[in-house]
């Protein structure tokens, strides 16, 4: 969810207010809303399902207000619906959320026994309540504010406006909230993003700070007035539009090639050492996670560090083992997701070095983070990772190869795949959009590649698709086998290309329609499509070109929403 705050003089908040919106839409698109002072002093809510646009729409961007509140939601605690968006009310309290609050049914259970009744499921509505019984009973806000962080269990960024007092509030625990001010106006946000065009500079409030904006910003720790500092806002604001493209996800897909040319170019050589270290553990959601598993073969393959990989969500809770010497890298597009974060600041516990790959300059993962390699990706907008996810493997394979001739060629080579195979893809497309299911193979990188194909083609076609090493589906999953169950194989790796095509046999005798993408003729199967051989550490960009474009053809044939599939955000800032 995404959060925005503001407090002014001329008449701007709805306005401000809806453009930051636009910026924090890539938190989540399931509902948005906003809250508003109107010129006769009356808290105006509006809110709409689905994407900011649907917002828009609805709230005139000229209405004065100097004062209001706006929030993009990712539901957590109840269902999309207009009673769980945000803002949300209780007596003299307007409050925005992003976090989890997890003892919130106790809480709503005690309040309910004090006469408060709620008209959502969420544990926002409930938090709101909370802090008006504490205001009803304190008569004094930064009191209750206080005394919620007491009860409250779990994590919060609040914007807050609290009836008849012409004031911002903010507090925060483990989700990032960011404040600042300029001579009449001042800002709450989720991100620096929208305070850039408003301020250069930012404050980054702690756990447990409460701020109160007038703008002028006083911040109260346990009840103490505190200073925090205030730093630079690295303006990295890029306009992106689709160009002459239909969806910002091929527009991504296509801009790979250059992507790749300014990774290359950008790659100092010696400037991070991997071999310095004995043991890597690499922590990443989603398409990171991916690229982590794939970038263990490398690492263990050609600099003989053993490698573990973790998804964070795992990593966060589990008992870790530190091993001597060891290096922990973080692996995230927007450096804002939750359990990624949480991941970072646990290895900063433990005291274990840290390296992030992240692609958003100066965010909460790269402000925790000892080093950090910007990948060169640009703004990416689609949800459904693409370039990223080649500027994080390009960049990973630059590190472990500490030499940038060996990667030249690579852009040429992606673009003789746009150039060349669509045809192909095409046809694989055709052959799969009306699937249920679709099963990928593969062994070693393969897998790891298959893997991050098989989510592509969820995230955006809502097809079931699973990977499975090769060697692994006789398991089990060879059950699910029937005439004409699609299976994708990837056979790339030499050394393990028998030893794939055995188990291709084993499917397709079972019915199963095998569609293999390989860098070698595979003579058995007919349906395939065939990429340049390339190098071990080259190869993987090939094929995960192909099986990008794959997911956005069979995406396109059904008709889906590509760039904002349901349910799904771009960055999942709660865990
Ligand atoms: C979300 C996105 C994925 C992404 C994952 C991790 O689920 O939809 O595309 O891979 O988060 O995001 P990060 O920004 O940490 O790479």
């Amino acid at each position: 969810c995404g959060i925005i705050g503001y407090y002014g003089t001329n008449g701007n908040a709805v306005k401000v207010i809806l453009d930051g919106l636009i910026k924090l839409e890539y938190r989540g698109y399931d509902s948005a809303g906003i809250s508003y002072l109107s010129n006769s002093n009356e808290l105006k809510i509006d809110k709409s399902i689905g994407s900011i646009d649907n917002l828009i729409r609805k709230v005139d961007k000229h209405i004065k207000s100097n004062l209001g509140l706006g929030h993009t939601r990712w539901a957590t605690h109840g269902e999309v619906n207009t009673d769980n968006c945000h803002p949300h009310n209780v007596g003299s309290i307007t409050l925005v959320h992003n976090g989890v609050i997890e003892n919130y049914l106790e809480i709503k259970k005690h309040l309910q026994n004090k006469g408060y009744q709620f008209n959502s499921t969420t544990d926002t509505e409930v938090s709101c309540a909370l802090i008006d019984s504490l205001y009803n009973d304190t008569k004094d806000i930064v009191e209750a504010l206080y005394q919620a962080t007491n009860v409250l269990i779990g994590s919060f960024a609040f914007g807050i406006i609290v009836r008849g007092i012409k004031k911002l509030y903010a507090m925060k625990r483990n989700s990032p909230l960011v404040i600042n001010h300029n001579n009449n106006e001042g800002f709450i946000a989720s991100d620096t993003s929208v305070l850039a065009p408003h301020t250069d500079s930012y404050i980054l409030l702690e756990d447990n700070d409460i701020a109160e904006i007038d703008p002028i910003i006083t911040i109260f720790h346990h009840k103490k007035q505190v200073n925090r500092i205030s730093r630079p806002i690295i303006n990295t604001d890029e306009i992106e539009d689709k160009g002459n493209f239909d969806y910002y996800m091929l527009k991504e897909i296509y801009e790979e090639p250059t992507i790749i040319e300014k990774t290359i170019c950008n790659f100092t050589k010696n400037h991070f050492d991997l071999t310095r270290y004995n043991h890597v553990d690499i922590v990443a959601c989603g398409s990171s996670y991916h690229v982590g598993l794939l970038v263990k073969y490398w690492i263990e393959q050609l600099l003989n560090i053993s490698t573990n990989v973790e998804i964070a969500s795992e990593y966060r809770y589990k008992k870790l083992i530190v091993q001597d010497n060891s290096l922990t890298i973080i692996i995230s597009q927007s450096g804002e997701t939750a359990d990624s974060l949480a991941a970072i600041k646990i290895a900063k516990i433990l005291k274990i070095p840290t390296l992030a790959i992240v692609n958003v300059i100066d965010s909460s993962i790269a402000r925790e983070a000892d080093n950090i390699i910007y990948t060169k990706a640009g703004k990416e907008v689609s949800v459904a990772t693409t370039k990223a996810y080649i500027a994080q493997l390009l960049s990973m394979a630059l590190l472990i190869e500490n030499n940038k001739a060996l990667f030249e060629g690579l852009p040429k080579e992606l673009s003789h795949i746009i150039d060349n195979k669509m045809e192909d893809i095409t046809q694989f497309a055709y052959q799969l959009y009306q699937s249920e299911h679709i099963y990928f193979l593969g062994r070693g990188v393969d897998y790891a590649i298959a893997m991050e194909g098989a989510l592509k083609i969820k995230e955006i076609s809502y097809i079931h698709c699973e990977a499975y090493a090769a060697g692994e589906i006789k398991h089990g999953t060879i059950a699910l086998i029937e005439k004409n169950t699609p299976v994708i194989a990837i056979v790339t790796d030499n050394n393990i290309r028998e030893k794939t095509i055995s188990n291709m046999k084993e499917v397709s005798s079972r019915g199963a329609n095998v569609l293999a993408i390989t860098n070698e003729d595979i003579l058995d199967f007919n349906n395939k499509i065939i990429v340049n051989k390339l190098p071990m550490i080259i190869q993987p960009f090939n094929i995960i070109l192909i099986l990008q474009l794959l997911a956005f053809q069979i995406a396109k044939l059904k008709g889906c929403s590509i760039d904002k599939p349901k349910n799904l955000a771009k960055s999942v800032t709660v865990e």
